[in-house]
Formats: structure tokens, C-alpha cells, sequence
């Protein structure tokens, strides 16, 4: 297993440990509500699922080079397969960006909504928002060129993306 795949996986499931950690949260009522009571609660539980749908692209970009280089093996017709891999991965980007960049915002509303103004949970959310700055200044290939390529690196990176799972999950299943 390479080293990338390996993060991949530990990512994936601590994104997965996330969103069961958030839906339980919603479960308990002695908690207090904050200022939109359910809706505000409602909204982390949607801002999680934002961050775990985003974070499936980890899986997804592997996976779809694995079927392309394969697409002749898999189906009779590899280039169909190949050019029906394309259209999909455009939706799938396209989902990736609006998804991604409203899980920050729904999130934000959220954290504001619960008046928690601990370290730990913002943390978490800046980690959010620093994926979706890096991303964008990615999509737009904003020049110079080089700013592009640092935001490439700042964006595909894992370790952010690491922390701020860890840095949300921390926060919400021991400091709720
Ligand atoms: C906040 C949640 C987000 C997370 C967790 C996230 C995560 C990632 C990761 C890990 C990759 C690298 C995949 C790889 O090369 O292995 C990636 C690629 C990318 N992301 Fe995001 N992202 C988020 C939001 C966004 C947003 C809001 C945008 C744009 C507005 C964006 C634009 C992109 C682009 C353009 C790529 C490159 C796709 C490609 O290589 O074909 N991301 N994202």
C-alpha cells in the first residue's frame, strides 16, 4: 500500500467517524441547543456530510485513473467507457467545488449558531476554509503560474485535510 493510499484511508474513515459522531450529537437533547436549536444542529450534520463528499475525491481520483488505464480489459468498447469516465468526472468536480465551498459556509453558520467559541472546534472550521481558499485559487488558475502550482500543492496535500477531520471530530465528540 503506498504511503498516499495509506492517508487516503485513514482520511476516509475518520471523515466517515466524523459525520456518525455529528448525526449522534443530534441524537442527544440534554445538550444545549444554541441559538437556532435543532436547525443550527441540523446544519453541522450537513456541513459534515459537505466535508465527507468532498473528501471521497481522495478515492475517487485513483479509482477512476485505476478504470481508465483498464477501460480496454474492463468493457469491449474501452474508449466509450473512457470518454463516459470524463463526463462523469466533470460532474463529479463540479459537485466537489459547490459541495465543498458550502460546507464551509452551512458550517460557519452552524458554529455561530451553537455559540461555541472554543479553539478546537474553529480550528476545524479554518482547516475547512483553507481547503476551500487553496481549491478555488486552484480552479481559477489565478496567476501568476506559480501561485497556481503552490495552491495545487497546498490543496492535494493531506496533512490539512488530516488535522482539520481530526480537529472537528475531537472537538464535537469530547467537547459538546
Ligand atoms: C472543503 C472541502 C474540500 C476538500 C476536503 C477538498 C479536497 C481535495 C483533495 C484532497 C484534492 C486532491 C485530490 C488528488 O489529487 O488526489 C482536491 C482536488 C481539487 N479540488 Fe478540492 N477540496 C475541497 C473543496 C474544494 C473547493 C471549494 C474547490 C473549488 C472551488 C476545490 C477544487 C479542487 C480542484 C480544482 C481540484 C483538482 C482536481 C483535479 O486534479 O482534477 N476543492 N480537493
Amino acid at each position: 500500500m503506498s504511503m498516499r493510499f495509506h492517508w487516503a484511508a485513514i482520511a476516509a474513515l475518520v471523515a466517515l467517524l466524523l459525520v456518525a459522531g455529528t448525526v449522534t450529537a443530534d441524537d442527544d437533547d440534554d445538550d444545549d441547543d444554541g441559538i437556532l436549536g435543532d436547525t443550527g444542529k441540523g446544519l453541522g450534520t450537513a456541513a459534515a456530510w459537505g466535508l465527507a463528499f468532498s473528501t471521497t475525491i481522495i478515492i475517487w481520483k485513483p479509482g477512476l485513473k485505476y478504470i481508465r488505464a483498464n477501460a480496454d480489459k474492463i468493457v469491449e468498447d474501452g474508449l466509450w467507457l473512457k470518454k463516459e469516465l470524463g463526463k462523469a468526472n466533470r460532474w463529479y468536480l463540479k459537485i466537489h467545488y459547490w459541495v465543498g465551498a458550502s460546507a464551509v459556509l452551512v458550517g460557519f453558520i452552524h458554529g455561530v449558531s451553537m455559540n461555541k467559541w472554543e479553539v478546537l472546534f474553529w480550528g476545524g472550521w479554518v482547516g475547512m476554509l483553507f481547503m476551500s481558499v487553496t481549491g478555488s485559487l486552484l480552479l481559477w488558475k489565478w496567476p501568476p503560474r506559480k501561485v497556481k502550482k503552490g495552491a495545487r500543492l497546498l490543496h492535494a496535500q493531506r496533512a490539512v485535510l488530516v488535522i482539520t477531520i481530526v480537529l472537528l471530530f475531537v472537538s464535537h465528540e469530547f467537547f459538546d
